[in-house]
């Protein structure tokens, strides 16, 4: 079982990536090495602030050097954000079950956000094993100002990947302008692609992700194909502290990454399971 003490990182370097979020390049110290795929996670914690999960933009490599982004939501992300390069903090991981692999399958990515965080190792694997003809990107995000990890989606460019972008996309503030918004570039996105996906992979706002996925079953994609990342705040991320519930499954084990047709299925459990006091 994976132990809850942390391991050592540094802070080696950072920059601006999108409003509000810090682009964080951490070392893993005293010999310690991860072996981690695209949709892992690992916690991250600071004395006296507690701890949280993030996601690996960028895989540890054989240095212990990784890359996360953290988006200031409160107090953890706060002093994240405010860390002087040299820093120490608690590391555990990597947790949880990576997206597929998909190897030789076409694939659609779609992403709202920051939710292009928890793709970005899985995009640069595909483009490693030269596999960008066969995968396409939609992107949406607020605004200019809020779209992440640019000098990640000029590197994919220049590798062959095609994107579309959200160039004239009417505003949105809620999840649900954010899936209209998506919705209205779905089938350019689609068109993009040599054949129909074999699979898509999704991840943003939880009603985006459900949106979009019933969008793409109404265009004949099978439910088992769509994948997404199913947020839930963790605390232990190693199945023993249950704060990750949902329905009958621990997030943080069967997850983040699922199918729609299993998060489907998990989220109607928790909707019948609601205690019969819930609605007095
Ligand atoms: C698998 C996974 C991967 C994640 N990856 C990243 C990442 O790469 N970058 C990043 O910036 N954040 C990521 N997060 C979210 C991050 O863990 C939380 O935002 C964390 O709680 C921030 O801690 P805080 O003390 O700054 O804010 P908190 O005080 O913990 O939270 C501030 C506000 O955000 C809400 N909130 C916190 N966590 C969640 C959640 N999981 N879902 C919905 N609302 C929440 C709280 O209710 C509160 O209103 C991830 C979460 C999960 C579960
Ligand atoms: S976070 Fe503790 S059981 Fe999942």
């Amino acid at each position: 079982m994976l132990s809850l003490v942390p391991e050592v990182a540094t802070l080696l370097a950072r920059y601006d990536d999108g409003e509000a979020a810090l682009h964080l390049r951490f070392r893993l110290e005293d010999g310690v090495r991860w072996q981690a795929r695209p949709g892992q996670f690992f916690m991250l914690s600071l004395p006296g602030l507690g701890e949280a999960a993030f996601t690996f933009v960028s895989l540890p490599d054989e240095q212990g050097c990784f890359t996360a982004l953290v988006r200031k939501v409160g107090k953890l992300t706060e002093a994240l954000q405010d860390l002087p390069l040299g820093a120490f903090i608690g590391v555990r991981g990597p947790v949880g079950q990576p997206w597929p692999e998909l190897a030789g399958k076409t694939v659609l990515v779609v992403a709202g956000g920051c939710g292009l965080a928890p793709l970005s190792a899985w995009i640069g694997q595909r483009m490693v094993t030269g596999q960008q003809q066969r995968t396409a990107l939609l992107y949406s995000a607020r605004s200019e100002d809020s779209r992440i990890l640019a000098k990640e989606r000029e590197a994919w460019r220049q590798a062959g990947l095609v994107m579309t972008l959200p160039v004239d996309d009417p505003a949105w503030h809620t999840p649900e302008e954010l899936t209209q918004a998506t919705g209205y570039r779905l089938d350019e996105a689609l068109a993009l692609l040599p054949s129909f996906p074999d699979a898509v992979l999704c991840c943003g706002p939880e009603a985006m992700m459900l949106g979009v996925g019933d969008m793409l079953e109404k265009r004949g994609l099978p439910s088992d194909v769509f994948w997404l990342s199913l947020e839930r705040r963790m605390h232990c991320g190693i199945g023993l502290c249950g704060h990750c519930y949902v329905g009958s499954s621990l997030i943080c084990k069967e997850g983040p990454t699922l199918t729609l047709t299993r998060t489907r299925e998990l989220l109607a459990q928790q909707i019948a399971t609601r205690p019969a006091w819930a609605s007095c």
